[in-house]
């Protein structure tokens, strides 16, 4: 668990040109809202739609998705001209099963190229949505998913070429949630007691204009959850799973209660950990997930009660959703003390080395001294092998800002070696395909190359970094 010292730890890693603010002990919460003219709390939480197949068979799901502009209120009262899947924002979560494929033709009507990536996700390159697999405007495209991998939150975002940042900004993000037989057997919350919440920010003028500005990190005061401003979420007096997705650009989230109240968190990135693990505060990097359970059953019938970001910005709220406890409700699910067991990464061949780096001559973010390439196959891993890869974050405040990164692996699910030669925290013990890397931080994980050869991409997921702090792999046999 992260206690508090070690939050305050990592926030103390300041004072830089990026993306991790002051964390701030909470009295009284900071009144300011960034909702225009209302106040926190004022408008309820939307749950994104789950989208329909165009058609089913028994092993194949097809959807059909496209991309779009589309005019949203996110501010009450106004409109914002986003980017959009389907018209949504976030966009339509697919629900999809273990072992039964998706098929998702994805059509370009924006006037912009885009890719689709299925972040976390085991797939073939050729349904990677590589960032020169580009989807030109008013062209379409289909993505394969076999879905062999087990249960997770995964998400669906834009990875188009020097586009990416801009477009995720701009609104093209959503949940995939995969889920598994395992899975049902643990009688975990679900159906309606099973919740995704997308959390990002946004920089929105009172009239509803969305404001994109790459390195504007700073200005973006709105906190949105699935797409609504600070929003509050009635719920039951009860055990909720709640699947936590941060989709922000450059934005951490140390989630917590603002009442101190443990939430169990059951999953990261790759799915369940092997056991539950209570956390009184949630840290959250761009395009990480943390899945947990809360027990409202603590609270009588009537309570509020805050879910905060313990790292908010100086002139910022903390407040990011409230929950009003509203009605008594039956609860047959449980957590069992056993999730899973995590399958083994096998015994490593090769060990490799990322150093991460703003260069500071030409303002470019460079992975052991180069920036991306796409002409360029960086690393070959051999199919069926096992790497370590150890990354350093050499942004480290001495000469230059430190800045933090969050670093990503396409096709794999890794396991965290250590931190600095520590074992990882136990909330990142789990399957991982996106970790946090602080300035001064090394960082090694252990990775098995697995199912699928071709090209695939790593990257910082800080993405106004990564249209350069990106490399290519190519997995050979
Ligand atoms: Cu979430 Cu390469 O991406
Ligand atoms: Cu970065």
């Amino acid at each position: 668990m992260l206690t508090r010292r070690q939050a305050l730890k990592l926030g103390l890693l300041t004072g830089t040109a990026v993306a991790l603010p002051a964390v701030r002990v909470i009295g009284a919460p900071d009144a300011k809202a960034a909702t225009g003219a209302v106040g926190p709390f004022s408008v309820p939480l939307r749950i994104p739609p789950v989208l329909r197949p165009v058609a089913s068979t028994p092993a194949l799901d097809i959807y059909r998705m496209t991309m779009r502009e589309s005019d949203v209120e996110i501010l009450p009262g106004t409109r914002t001209r986003l980017r959009t899947f389907n018209g949504e924002f976030p966009g339509p979560t697919i629900r999809a099963r273990r072992n039964r494929a998706v098929l998702i033709r994805q059509v370009n009507d924006l006037g912009v190229h885009t890719a689709v990536h299925l972040h976390g996700g085991h797939n073939p390159a050729t349904a990677d949505g590589h960032p020169l697999d580009i989807i030109e405007p008013s062209k379409g495209r289909n993505y394969w998913y076999p879905n062999h991998q087990a249960g997770a939150t995964l998400w669906y975002h834009d990875h188009a070429m020097h586009g990416e940042a801009e477009n995720i900004y701009r609104g093209l993000s959503g949940c995939y949630i995969l889920s598994d037989d395992h899975e049902d057997r643990l009688r975990l919350p679900k159906g309606q007691y099973d919740v995704p919440l997308v959390l990002r920010d946004a920089q929105i003028e009172a009239d509803g204009t969305l404001v994109w500005d790459l390195h504007g990190f700073r200005n973006r005061k709105a906190i949105l959850v699935n797409g609504r401003p600070q929003p509050y979420f009635q719920v039951a007096a009860r055990k909720y799973r709640f699947r936590l997705l941060n989709a922000a650009n450059e934005r951490v989230f140390f989630l917590r209660l603002r009442d101190g109240g443990a939430m169990t968190q059951i999953a990261s990135d790759g799915g369940l950990l092997e056991a539950p693990l209570p956390m009184t505060i949630v840290p959250i990097w761009p395009a990480e997930r943390a899945e947990v359970v809360i027990d409202f059953s603590r609270y009588p019938v009537g309570s509020q009660i805050v879910l905060e970001n313990a790292a908010f910005m100086p002139g910022e709220s903390s407040d990011v959703l409230r929950f009003d406890v509203v009605r008594e409700a039956e609860d047959n699910s449980r957590v069992p003390d056993v999730l899973r067991r995590l399958p083994s990464c096998g015994t490593p061949v090769v060990e490799r080395e990322f150093a991460l780096k703003l260069d500071l001559a030409t303002g470019q973010w460079l992975i052991n001294g180069q920036p991306f390439n796409p002409d360029r196959v960086d690393i070959r891993p051999k199919l069926g092998t096992t790497e370590i890869w150890k990354i350093t974050n050499n942004d480290t405040g001495d000469a230059g800002p430190a800045i933090p990164h969050s670093f990503h692996t396409h096709l794999v699910q890794f396991r965290v070696l250590d931190r600095n030669g520590q074992p990882p925290p136990a909330h990142e013990a789990g399957l991982k395909d996106t970790v946090s890397v602080q300035p001064r931080e090394t960082v090694r994980i252990k990775l098995k190359f697995d199912g699928y050869v071709g090209r695939f991409v790593y990257h910082c997921h800080l993405v106004s970094h990564s249209m350069q702090m990106m490399g290519q792999m190519e997995v050979v046999r």
